[in-house]
């Protein structure tokens, strides 16, 4: 994209989230890809080198616990030590500024927390806290040590963090939540997520049925473009960063 038709877009979409109530976004994995995560797609990403079917269908853990805790662990140990990056960040400031009613994010690292949102669905779950896969027993994954694994209940059961994993549902208030947010927002943001995976790619539909403006950024087309009123064709840090420094000025 040209950067005259980049710095066009930014402004266009700065000047829309504004001046709008509410205004919601939905987050996939592209927006802490610049945070060091790797994506699940594309190139580098997590299932290029451990199949989805095998590590994370809700039947995965109690086949082979071993197995799949060597690629949990590895994921875990990198939400840990990540940290937010400035697409986390504006989102934050946008909300402090009464901007945004909150972020549905697909996203398990958590880094939307420690970016200081307050209203943030996980509708896959999220990165602080297991279960005990035999007595339910629930553990912060903070005060739990992932050097041994697969990490264990008291009750000697293996642990499971609390994500969706495939074939699993996704809890009734998440669903409740994230819809009650798509259905009123007059803005929804689309950041860094190939728009593939439902229910939760089902959210920008609705929030165009009840007439809300969809903003999406993304280095790539995804199942989201055609659909979306503005495109802006870049990473979710340095073009959030710039829509923030406009809608300051
Ligand atoms: N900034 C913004 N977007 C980016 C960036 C970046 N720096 N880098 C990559 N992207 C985009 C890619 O172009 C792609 O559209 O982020 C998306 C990443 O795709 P996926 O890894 O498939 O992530 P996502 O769509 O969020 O996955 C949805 O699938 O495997 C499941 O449960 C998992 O929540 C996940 C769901």
């Amino acid at each position: 994209m040209a950067n005259d038709d980049f710095e066009k877009l930014v402004r266009e979409a700065a000047r829309i989230i504004a001046s709008s109530q509410s205004s919601v976004a939905l987050t996939g994995a592209g927006i802490s890809v610049e945070s060091d995560i790797p994506p699940f797609r594309g190139k580098h990403g997590l299932w290029e080198r451990y199949d989805p079917e095998e590590y994370a269908h809700i039947t995965s853990p109690r086949k082979d616990p071993g197995k799949v805790w060597q690629m949990l662990g590895e994921l875990l140990l990198i939400c840990r030590d990540a940290q937010p990056n400035e697409a986390h960040n504006s989102l934050a400031r946008l909300e402090k500024m009464n901007l945004l009613d909150g972020i549905i994010t697909q996203n398990i690292d958590g880094l939307h927390q420690k970016a200081g949102s307050n209203e943030v669905v996980e509708f896959h779950g999220g990165n602080s806290t297991m279960s005990c896969m035999e007595c339910g027993t629930q553990y912060h994954t903070k005060e739990l040590s992932l050097e041994i694994i697969p990490p264990r209940c008291e009750c000697g059961g293996v642990l499971r963090p609390d994500f969706v994993f495939f074939g699993e549902a996704i809890p009734h208030s998440c669903i409740e939540r994230s819809i009650k947010l798509a259905s009123n927002c007059e803005v929804m943001i689309i950041i860094g997520t190939t728009g593939i995976v439902v229910p939760s790619a089902q959210m920008p539909y609705l929030a165009k049925s009840t007439g809300a403006v969809l903003i999406e950024i993304n280095p790539e087309k995804s199942a989201f473009s055609d659909i979306v009123d503005i495109f802006i064709q870049g990473k979710a840090a340095e073009t959030m960063k710039s829509i923030m420094s406009n809608i300051k000025s």
